[in-house]
C-alpha cells in the first residue's frame, strides 16, 4: 500500500489509500467464474472524506446487474454516493449496480463513489466482495523501485524508494489538471462561422481569422432549450468523443448559465428565469438535472468536461446589492442555492472539473470587494455536500478584457510624482492591475479559507490581448495619470466598461498550466460573439435579453459603472450571444500576440 498521487482537492496528508494483493482468480462455478479487484481511493479532511472506488472485473461477463459489498473497518457513515445505489447497515455496506448499467464485461470497470463521515482513524475496508465472492485480484496500478548507493570511506547507505502510480486518464479517475495533456474542444459551430467570415474576407486577414477556429472555445449552455436545440449538448458530447478518437483526451468546457434573475446589473444577457417565477425550482428541474443526467452518461466518461459556473453571479453579490434583481437574487437565496446545486449535481461525476466564476480584476480588485467576494464564494461552495472538494478551481474574466499582464506597469505601489500607480485615475486605487496578479492573490487567499493547495486558477483569454499599432511598449511621464495612460495595455476609456470593446484583440491561445497556480489559459466567451445589443429595443428578445446602455458607443451616463465615460462599445452590435462579424474582424485586427 502506497500514497503518491494525490487527487485534487485532498488533504495533503493520506489523500490516496491503494489497495493491492495479489491475483487469484476465485471460482464458485464452472460457468461464471468471478474475479475481481478494487481500487479504493480517499481524499480526506478532520471529519470526512470522498472515496473513489473502481471495480474491475476480472472474471467472467457480468450482465444481470452486480453488487459491490464491504465492511468499513472504523464508524465511517456514508452520507451519500454516486453511480450505484448505497446502502449501509451497522458497518457493512452494499453498492448495487445502476438500473441503467448493469453489465460489466471481462476486463471492464465501473468507478463509484460517495461522501462519508468519519472520527479516529480512517482505514481502509480489508475486503471487498463482488456478487458474494471475495476480490483478490490486484488492482491497475504499476509499481517502479529504484534503488540509490552512496559510499563514503567508512560508510556505506542504501536508499530505496518504492513509487506506486496510477496512468494518468484513465476512465473515472479526476485528474489535477483536466488541461494538462489534453486537446480542447473545437465547437463546429463556431468554426463554421469563423471560416465563412474567413473566407469572405480573404487575404492575410481572412488567413488570420481561420487560425482563430483552431483554438478551443466554450459551449455555453445558456437556457434550457440549449441543451436539446441545434446540436444541443449531447451533439456536442458526441462531437468531443469523435475529436477524441486519435487517442488523445479531449476537455471540453461547458458554461452553466442559466440561473434565475441571472445578469442581475444589467440587462444584456437577462435570462429566462426569474426568481418571483418559481425561478429556482425550474432551474434545478429543467436545466440542472438534464445537464447533469447528460454528463453522467458512462459513453463520456473518458471526456474531461470542464463545468464553468455561472458567470457575475456571486460577484453581484457582492457590489450590486443596489439593484433590484441582486437584491432578490440575494435575499432569496437564489444565486447561492442554485450554484450548490448545480455544484452537487456536477461534482458527482468523476470526469467533471467545476470551476467557479470570480469576476476579475477590475471588477473584485478593491481589498473592500475581494474580502467578501472571497467569503461569499468560499461560503457557498463550503455549503454543498462535498465542500471544498466539490471545485477543482476558479476562473477570472469571463467575457471581459483585463489583461492577463500589464507589462509596462509591473508594480503598482511605484512611486511616480511621489503618488503611487495604483492612485492613478484608470486604477482607482485597486491594487491589481492584471488578471496574473489578481488571480494569484484570489487563489492564495480561497487557500487561506480552507481549499486544498492544489485548486487551479483559469484566465477567460479570448479576448484580453489588446495588440494592435497603438500597444504601448513602455511607460513614461511625470504624473501617475500621465504614466499609467501612456503605459498601460488595457485601453479602454474606463475599466468599468465591458460591452464590445473597440481596440480589444484576441489574447494568449488557450495554453494548459501556462504558469505557477494556474491550470489553463481558457477561451470561454468565443470571440466574435456579441456581449449585448448596440441599440435600444423594444423589450427583451425571446431569450430575456434586453438593450444595456453600457452597449451603446454614445451612452455616457452612469457614474457607478464607467464614471460618465463614453462605453467604448461597438456600433452595430446584436444581441449577447449572436455572432457579430465586425467585432470577430476587430479582436483578429488587435490580437496580441499576433495571429
Ligand atoms: C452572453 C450571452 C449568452 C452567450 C454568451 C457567449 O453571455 O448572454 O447567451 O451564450 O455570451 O457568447
Amino acid at each position: 500500500m502506497s500514497a503518491t498521487k494525490l487527487a485534487r482537492g485532498g488533504a495533503a496528508a493520506a489523500a490516496l489509500t491503494l489497495c493491492s494483493g495479489l491475483l487469484i482468480l476465485a471460482s464458485t462455478s464452472a460457468n461464471a467464474a468471478p474475479g475481481c479487484s478494487v481500487d479504493y481511493r480517499v481524499n480526506q479532511w478532520d471529519t470526512g472524506f470522498t472515496a473513489n472506488v473502481t471495480l474491475n472485473n476480472l472474471g467472467d461477463a457480468i450482465s444481470g446487474g452486480w453488487t459491490l459489498e464491504w465492511d468499513f473497518p472504523g464508524n465511517q457513515k456514508i452520507t451519500n454516493g454516486w453511480s450505484a445505489t448505497f446502502a449501509q447497515s451497522g458497518q457493512h455496506v452494499s453498492a448495487k449496480n445502476p438500473s441503467w448499467s448493469p453489465t460489466l464485461p471481462t476486463g471492464a470497470s465501473a468507478t463509484i463513489g460517495f461522501n462519508a463521515s468519519y472520527s479516529g482513524a480512517n482505514a481502509t475496508p480489508p475486503s471487498f466482495k463482488l456478487n458474494g465472492t471475495t476480490c483478490s485480484g490486484g488492482p491497475t496500478t504499476t509499481t517502479s523501485t529504484s534503488t540509490s548507493t552512496s559510499t563514503s570511506t567508512s560508510t556505506s547507505t542504501t536508499t530505496t524508494t518504492t513509487t506506486t502510480t496510477t496512468t494518468p486518464g484513465q476512465p473515472g479517475e479526476h485528474l489535477a489538471n483536466p488541461y494538462v495533456g489534453a486537446k480542447g474542444y473545437l465547437n463546429p459551430d463556431y468554426v463554421a462561422n469563423v471560416n465563412s467570415l474567413a473566407d469572405a474576407t480573404g487575404g492575410a486577414l481572412g488567413t488570420s481569422m481561420r487560425k482563430v477556429a483552431q483554438n478551443s472555445t466554450a459551449v455555453w449552455m445558456d437556457r434550457i432549450g440549449a441543451i436539446t436545440a441545434g446540436r444541443g449538448l449531447t451533439g456536442h458530447l458526441d462531437e468531443a468523443l469523435r475529436q477524441s478518437s486519435g487517442g488523445t483526451p479531449v476537455v471540453i468546457q461547458v458554461v452553466v448559465y442559466d440561473l434565475p434573475n441571472r445578469d442581475c446589473a444589467a440587462l444584456a444577457s437577462n435570462g429566462e428565469l426569474k426568481v418571483g417565477e418559481n425561478g429556482l425550482a425550474r432551474y434545478k428541474a429543467e436545466y440542472i438535472d438534464p445537464i447533469a443526467a447528460i454528463l453522467a452518461d458512462p459513453k463520456y466518461r473518458d471526456l474531461r468536461i470542464v463545468g464553468i459556473i455561472e458567470p457575475d453571479s456571486l460577484p453581484n453579490l457582492v457590489t450590486n446589492l443596489s439593484k433590484p434583481k441582486c437584491a432578490e437574487a440575494n435575499s432569496s437565496g437564489a444565486y447561492v442555492q442554485g450554484i450548490q446545486y448545480a455544484l452537487n449535481k456536477l461534482s458527482a461525476i468523476p470526469n467533471v472539473y467545476n470551476y467557479v466564476d470570480i469576476g476579475h480584476s477590475g471588477w473584485l480588485g478593491w481589498d473592500s470587494n475581494m474580502g467578501p467576494s472571497v467569503q461569499l464564494i468560499a461560503n457557498t461552495i463550503k455549503g454543498t455536500t462535498k465542500g471544498v472538494n466539490s471545485v477543482d478551481g476558479f476562473v477570472s474574466n469571463m467575457a471581459n478584457t483585463s489583461p492577463t499582464d500589464e507589462p509596462n506597469l509591473p508594480d503598482p505601489n511605484l512611486n511616480v510624482g511621489s503618488q503611487q500607480l495604483r492612485s492613478a485615475t484608470f486604477y482607482q486605487w485597486n491594487p491589481y492591475f492584471d488578471e496574473a496578479d489578481f488571480g494569484t492573490e484570489m487563489r492564495n487567499r480561497f487557500i487561506s479559507a480552507g481549499f486544498p493547495s492544489g485548486i487551479g486558477m483559469l484566465i477567460d483569454t479570448s479576448r484580453n490581448g489588446w495588440g494592435g499599432p497603438n500597444r504601448p511598449t513602455g511607460a513614461s511621464g511625470s504624473t501617475v495619470d500621465a504614466y499609467v495612460n501612456s503605459g498601460r495595455i488595457d485601453r479602454k476609456l474606463h475599466r468599468g466598461n465591458w460591452c464590445n470593446q473597440a481596440g480589444s484583440g484576441i489574447g494568449e491561445r488557450p495554453t494548459a498550466a501556462p504558469r505557477a497556480g494556474f491550470d489553463a489559459y481558457v477561451w470561454i466567451k468565443p470571440p466574435g460573439e456579441s456581449d449585448g445589443i448596440a441599440t435600444k429595443t423594444d423589450g427583451p428578445n425571446e431569450e430575456g435579453k434586453q438593450h444595456d446602455p453600457m452597449c451603446d458607443p454614445a451612452f455616457r451616463g452612469d457614474e457607478q459603472a464607467n464614471g460618465r465615460n463614453l462605453t467604448g462599445a461597438m456600433a452595430g452590435a446584436p444581441h449577447a450571444g449572436s455572432w457579430f462579424p465586425a467585432g470577430f474582424t476587430s479582436l483578429v485586427q488587435n490580437a496580441y500576440p499576433a495571429l
